[in-house]
Parts: structure tokens; sequence; C-alpha cells
């Protein structure tokens, strides 16, 4: 029945995007102010959005009328951490029975869950074989559902590190598309990626959880690499998002400049002071752990990522409390694809339930996930000039963001991609 909805809607969607929307609903949640407005009246011209008021006080164009009903709505969820064609049901050593295109189609099918579950804008931060650019092409034209897609295509880290794959002995050729050492090897990747539609330069400053025979505490690039890596990423105009869990890696890479440290894990009162003063933002992934231990060993996990799981779940879920009482600066980002995609928004409990008031955690996904992508113009917010990406839930989820785990209403661009009322 979804799916239908996903298909009916494409086939409307160049047609639904030509024209005046004028939508109406029961209530809209204004992030920005955390205020529920009654009765709202939305209108969106060719997929952005022109006026926001309230049913009866703002004067409305002629246009195709639309009652979303009796739902909440809200901007369209941003998650700032997932890798659209991984699996986590086929992890470890099993992962490695599956061909290039193999993974390809899954990020087809998990893009779908994904907009379905109400996040239409996504960073991908880390996967093979450019199938992040593919899939990105693939929705805009409207081949495919999908969210908006923010690529980083591969994830660049050093020789034998996270962003390694270091399963298999060395006459197994495997791909080294991310790996580069030094330097200049590290400006020469960026320019790399770049080319080939990197739109986000991610890479790997420590060790981490699910890769094999690397420290999740240890750093992996040197001050020199990092800052030579942001340099260029910068000078190309990309942000840079830095796969830290380790103390030192968290501190070298705000030094370097970072824009974002994920997972931040160990991050002390030292690095929570420099992200601070940076105006560094952390991207803290705390719902994994409760799934990984639950899931881990019958996905295929080594026992050395679950006992490194067990080293890091409480302690990263500390850090966060840490850092958001202190005022980092936070955004959304789940890592689906190491949890399953389509529960993305499970993760905003584990958020209130560590320190943010529900506002904050649906801010974390909404205007301060745009802000941190340098895209406060187009996403994250009801409001005239921005995309025309819009959720619909029953309930209030700023009471209770356990709402935001059933969305009813998808619209992407001003097109409606999902109706479950
Ligand atoms: N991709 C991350 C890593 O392998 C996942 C970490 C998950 N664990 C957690 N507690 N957040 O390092």
């Amino acid at each position: 029945m979804k799916s239908m909805m996903l298909v009916v809607a494409l086939l409307m969607g160049t047609a639904g995007q030509a024209q005046t929307i004028v939508y109406t609903a029961a209530r809209m949640l204004d992030v920005a102010s955390g205020q529920m407005i009654e009765q709202p009246v939305i209108v969106a011209e060719n997929g952005r959005i022109t006026g926001v008021g309230r049913q009866g006080q703002l004067a409305v164009p002629d246009g195709r009328r639309v009652d979303l009903g009796n739902v909440t709505l809200l901007p369209g969820l941003i998650d700032m951490h997932v890798h659209l064609s991984s699996d986590p049901t086929l992890s470890g050593m099993q992962a490695l029975r599956y061909p290039a295109s193999f993974w390809t189609a899954i990020g087809v099918a998990m893009a779908g869950k994904t907009l379905a579950a109400g996040f239409t804008t996504v960073r991908n931060v880390g996967s093979a074989n450019f199938d992040d650019v593919g899939l990105k092409l693939a929705i805009e034209r409207g081949s495919v559902p999908g969210p908006r897609i923010v690529p980083a295509t591969y994830a660049i880290g050093a020789t034998g590190g996270h962003c390694d794959n270091n399963a298999l002995p060395a006459e197994y050729g495997y791909d080294r598309r991310g790996i580069a050492d030094g330097p200049e090897a590290l400006r020469a990747k960026v320019r790399e990626l770049h080319k080939y539609g990197a739109e986000v330069i991610k890479f790997c400053a420590t060790g981490g959880v699910l890769s094999l025979g690397t420290s999740v505490g240890a750093q992996q690039l040197s001050l020199a690499e990092m800052t030579a890596l942001v340099e260029e990423a910068h000078m190309l105009g990309l942000k840079v998002a830095a796969h830290a869990h380790g103390t030192a890696g968290i501190k070298t890479a705000i030094r370097a400049g970072v824009d974002t440290v994920e997972h931040a894990s160990f991050a002390d009162a030292e690095a929570i002071d420099l992200a601070k003063k940076a105006g560094t933002w952390f991207s803290m992934d705390i719902y994994n752990d409760d799934y990984i231990l639950a899931e881990g060993a019958k996905n295929g996990l080594d026992e050395q990522n679950l006992a490194k799981e067990r080293e890091v779940g409480l302690r990263q879920r500390q850090a966060f409390q840490a850092a958001w009482r202190a005022g980092v600066k936070m955004v959304f980002g789940s890592d689906a694809g190491v949890y399953p995609h389509g529960d993305n928004a499970r993760q905003f409990a584990k958020m209130v339930e560590w320190g943010m008031t529900p506002i904050d955690a649906i801010r974390a996904a909404t205007i301060k996930a745009a802000e941190a992508l340098g895209r406060e113009g187009d996403v994250g917010q009801i409001a005239p000039g921005r995309m025309a990406d819009m959720i619909g839930v029953a309930g209030d989820p700023s009471r209770d963001v356990a709402s935001l785990r059933d969305v009813k209403i998808v619209i992407k661009g001003g097109v409606l991609m999902k109706d479950a009322r």
C-alpha cells in the first residue's frame, strides 16, 4: 500500500511541481519558535514555499487545494549521517560475498524507506562505487523515490584505518578508492572525489567500532594530514565530516577545522570546549548501541566489534549529555545502515532521554541540520523560500517524539510522496 503511494506520487511528480498548491492541515509545529500553529495554510509554488500563515488570515492565491487533515505538519526531517547502500542484517564477512551492484540496488530500496520515514534530506557519509551519486541523480529526475542526498562518495582514510577494509588478506585486492596517506595524497583524494560528485567530504580521524583491527580510541591521521584535507575541501566549497570516537582524534579534527564530528564518543571536557569555541557541530549516533548489542551477533558482526561497542555505547551517551549541557551545537545523525533504514526516528527518544527537550531534538533534525549543511535557504523549516518538504504525524511531536516514528504524510518539493492517513 505504502509503496503504491510512492509510485503514484512519482508518476505525478513533475505535474505536481509545476503549479501552485495550497496545503491546509489541523496543526503545524513551527520548529523555530517551538509554537504549535492551529489551522495552518502553506502555499507552495514550483516546489518552494511562498507563504505560511493561519487559515482565514493569509491571503492565498488560486491553486490546487490539498487538505492534509488531522495531522501535525513539521519540516521534512534531515539525517546527517546515513549509509543508504548498507544493510545491517548483512554485516561482517558475509557482506563481502555481494558485488558492488548489489549494494547499489540496496541503496535504491533504502532511499525509499528513508523517505517514507519522513527524512526528506540525508547526508550519505560513505559508500563505495559512487552509488550515492547515481542514486541522487535518479531521485532528482524522479526515476526512484528517495530523499535529497548530500553524497560524500567514498569515506577517506588511512591505510588500515576505519575507512579501509581490513577483513581480507593482501592477495585479495580490495577497492582502495577512499584510501590516502600523507597531506598531499589526501588533497588529491579530495579533488578526485569532488570531481566525481562528492558534495561533502567524510574522513576517518580515528578507529571505529565496526571495522576489523582498529582501536576505536586511536587517532589515524596526523594534524598535518587532517588540516590539508580540510583546507582542500573548504577551498572547493565542501564541508567536512570527521568520523572520530577517540579523544585525541576528536580534538585534532576540531583543530584541523572540520565542520561536523561524527560519533564523538570519547569527547572529554577539553574536546567539548574546543568544539564550542570553534563552532564545530557534533553528530552523535546514540541509538545505535541498543541495536548493535541486540542484533549484531546475529547480523554477522565479529566478537571484536561487539567488544568495542560495549566500550563505546554508554560513554558516548554520557558525552552527548555533557556536550549538549555545555552548549555544543548538535545535529541529528543516526548512522542508519548500521541499524535499519526507516527506523531513523528511533533516535529522537534517546536524545530526549539524554538531555534534550523534544523541540531541541526536532531542531537538530531540521533547522540545525540545515544550518550545518549550509542549506538554511533550502531545507529544514516550513518557511517562505525553502523547499516544500513537509511531513505530517499524529499528535504533538514537541511533547512526544515517539510520534515521529509513524509518519503519515510526506511531501517533498511540493510533491505528495506518501499519504498513509
Ligand atoms: N559506524 C560506527 C563505527 O563503526 C558505528 C558506531 C556505533 N556505535 C555507537 N555506539 N554509536 O564506529
